[in-house]
């Protein structure tokens, strides 16, 4: 079995997408919802809907991505009302809904939205967007991050967690994990996309906005994933659950996920490559490999990464 907790809320499997990928529209979380999916977390929400910036803003070259989307969304109120539909078609099933804003005191009156809507179920705040121009990515401000989860946690009573950027400093994760510690956090998702990358094909670069830069995925970014996962794994308390995202494009993947303590697992540019059908073939992929090491469930070997 590939049954997994994140909180109070059971999953069927481990495995879903990553915020920004097939979760825009109700027609695309329709799609997860029928496919192998655990489940699924929508695109970011934002209090108004955006267009986001200028085409191209994603690029595929091999197994990785770069996109610089700049949060197009359908506004919280459409996403809220999708969820409301959901839940009421699937009583018995959890989902999760992303959300950021632009500026700090936006973010409080996001947070006091969901507060106040008939949605009580599972949160991820976006710390972690690169790719609003002049918007730096929240998760790398530690003080504007405390305060943020200060101000949050002083009403917001439902499950929450927050999606990190990577961090490639060990003082960075000792102390990003001392502030999680500190609130009732349900979870911690790590990674979003690595920011600010450049890919250039012939002599330009590849997307439209910003010059080019934009948010790494794929392939290329799986080992800096585990090494957050792990990271924020053997240093928050045991009762926030940490959800993996990056570079899973096979069953192994996920399994090296799960084995940094990763309780689920997000796909992004592989679900865009593939579509929804991936999930099938990764839960295969990792059924194999459980039965290769004798392991009947995801606990036998969830964090159990050994060393050498
Ligand atoms: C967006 C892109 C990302 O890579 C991300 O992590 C969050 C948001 C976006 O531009 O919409």
């Amino acid at each position: 079995t590939l049954k997994t907790n994140i909180g109070n809320d059971s999953f069927d499997s481990c495995m879903m997408n990553a915020s920004g990928v097939w979760c825009s529209t109700v027609d695309e979380l329709e799609a997860l919802v029928k496919s192998k999916a655990a489940t699924f977390v929508t695109k970011t929400a934002t209090l108004a809907p955006r267009e986001g910036n200028p085409l191209p803003r994603v690029h595929h070259f091999g197994p990785n991505s770069i996109n610089s989307s700049g949060l197009p969304n359908e506004g919280i109120d459409y996403y809220l009302a999708a969820l409301a539909n959901f839940e009421a078609t699937h009583p018995n099933r959890a989902f999760f809904l992303s959300v950021t804003e632009l500026a700090e005191d936006q973010i409080e009156t996001i947070m006091q939205r969901v507060h106040q809507s008939d949605y009580h179920g599972l949160v991820e705040l976006n710390l972690s967007c690169p790719n609003v121009i002049g918007k730096p990515q929240v998760g790398y401000d530690f003080e504007t991050t405390a305060r943020i989860l200060d101000r949050t946690f002083s009403y917001f009573d439902q499950p929450l967690g927050v999606k990190l950027p990577p961090y490639f400093d060990v003082s960075h994760f000792d102390q990003m994990a001392e502030i999680l510690n500190r609130y009732p956090l349900t979870y911690v998702n790590s990674i979003n996309s690595i920011g600010n990358g450049l890919v250039i094909e012939q002599d330009a670069v590849t997307i439209a906005p910003k010059q080019g830069y934009g948010g790494l995925g794929g392939a290329m970014i799986k080992q800096t994933a585990l090494a957050n996962v792990r990271a924020f794994y053997t240093r928050l308390k045991s009762d926030i659950a940490i959800i993996g995202t990056g570079g899973v494009t096979s069953g192994r993947d996920v399994f090296e996920h799960l084995l940094c303590g990763a309780s689920m697992v997000q796909v992004g540019t592989a679900l865009l490559q593939e579509g929804p059908a991936i999930f099938a073939r990764l839960e295969e992929e990792l059924k194999a490999i459980m039965d290769e090491y004798g392991y009947t469930s995801i606990d036998d070997f969830k964090g159990k990464l050994k060393n050498t």
